[in-house]
């Protein structure tokens, strides 16, 4: 076997998703497909949630990165928590299983429904990100007689060198607030008695493969947990966010998960504080791939361009941040290979999935897989140009099983009113 990724690689010139060749699942699904593999989620979870064995922790798992409920519970099984951003994704969390007491919520706009919802449903911590949203929680919590646990999202103004669009700590971000506002947050938080702050959360960005980012960003905020400690704040847990980086090139190497636990570790270990983690693209990015059929083949200005069934509607990371996913054929041809451009059906110049990459000779019905496509794009596809969302198959030791229907053309309007 040739892996290109654990559980994802050739056998035989057969392009193969935990022991199920692209081909076949294609063939049984339709395409386009997204197609997950239950192994290759367990294998990144391991090797993140393995890297900091040696501390009390709790891994959750970014849940806007990959929101089908039947992934949450593959996480769930191996102990993960959830972070959330919404009711929606709160909900997602619960309906697989996964206990209130592992779940976050953080996000910048939470309206008052969401937080209730939250707080009636007794989560771990809620993640306040400016005094306006702590006033909401206050309100909302002692409506509910409860108490919310909540902590101050800090930003700790690190620039973590990744796309501009996923960067959340410049000094312009939205995100969270700075060390001193913060530290006015908690003095207030104390004086609300429907809110009681256990925790402390920092998240810098996204695809971020420099980990002394996260060693400076850690830094900052422990000093900062530090001061609150002697205020009287008795903090329980030290949330670091997610953002750890993937390899979207095959032939490339991930950051292992251990050099971030290098960066973060002394810190949380002197603090004594409970670690929490939210990785979503580490544990399924590259745990999933897009599978789609060449409708077409074309020559424009002397470039081969393959036209195939999925768009940026179905994949939009391209198109959005101008990411490069490879993308092989399920079935390795011999022979020359050509640059071709590989593009999608929606009218828009920016449905392109590479401008130039180099295939084997691909034929109009072929299949192709574009890779490391597990995470923030079926949770980010749309029915722009009015296409039905392709299915999720989530593979599990050599057997396919249909997590999520294909849409119909039906379920397009099934919402408007006739
Ligand atoms: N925690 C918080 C507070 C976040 O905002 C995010 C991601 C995560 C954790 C998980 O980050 P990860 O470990 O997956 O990097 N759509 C973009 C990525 C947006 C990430 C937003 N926040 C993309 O496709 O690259």
């Amino acid at each position: 076997m040739t892996e290109l990724y654990p559980y994802i690689g050739y056998r035989n010139g057969e392009l193969e998703i935990e022991g199920v060749p692209a081909s076949k699942l294609a063939g049984d699904f339709g395409t386009p497909v997204y197609v997950y593999s239950e192994g290759a989620l367990k294998h990144w979870f391991r090797e993140f949630d393995g890297a900091f064995s040696q501390v009390e922790r709790l891994v959750c798992f970014a849940v806007k990165a990959c929101s089908n409920i039947n992934i949450l519970k593959v996480l769930k099984e191996l102990g993960a928590g959830a972070d959330t951003v919404s009711a929606g994704e709160i909900f997602r969390a619960l309906t697989a299983g996964i206990s209130p007491e592992k779940i976050v919520f953080a996000g910048v706009g939470k309206r008052k429904d969401e937080i209730e919802y939250a707080v009636a449903k007794d989560i771990l911590m809620i993640n306040v990100e400016s005094e306006s949203e702590l006033k909401a929680v206050g309100e909302v919590a002692k409506k509910l007689s409860k108490t919310a646990q909540i902590a101050v999202r800090v930003n700790p103004l690190i620039d973590p060198k990744t796309h501009p669009y996923i960067s959340t700590a410049l000094r312009t971000s939205k995100f969270g607030v700075p060390a001193e506002e913060a530290l006015k947050l908690y003095r207030e938080a104390l004086n609300i008695k429907s809110v009681k702050p256990v925790g402390i959360h920092f998240h810098i960005g996204s695809q971020v493969s420099d980990v002394s980012a996260f060693g400076k960003a850690v830094k900052a905020v422990a000093e900062l947990a530090g001061e609150l400690k002697s205020m009287g704040v008795e903090l329980l847990y030290l949330d670091a966010g997610g953002g750890l980086a993937i390899n979207y090139d095959p032939k490339e190497r991930p950051v292992p998960s251990k050099e971030l636990a290098r960066e973060l570790l002394p810190q949380v270990e002197s603090l004594n504080l409970k670690l929490i983690l939210e990785p979503g693209r580490r544990i399924a990015g590259n745990a999933g791939v897009l599978l789609t059929k060449v409708i077409y083949k074309k020559t424009v200005a002397g470039k081969t361009l393959y036209i195939v069934d999925a768009g940026m509607n179905d994949l939009p990371r391209p198109a959005l941040y101008g990411a490069l996913h490879h993308i092989v054929p399920a079935t390795a041809r011999e022979g020359k290979t050509t640059m071709a451009g590989v593009v999608g059906p929606v009218c828009e110049s920016s449905d392109t999935f590479a401008e130039c990459v180099e295939l084997p000779a691909v034929e109009e019905g072929d299949i192709l897989a574009i890779l490391s496509a597990g995470a923030y794009c079926f949770s980010m596809a749309s029915n722009y140009n009015s296409r039905p969302r392709p299915p999720e198959v989530l593979v599990s030791a050599g057997k396919a099983k249909l997590i999520r229907q294909r849409e119909t053309l039906a379920d397009l309007i099934a919402r408007e009113i006739l």
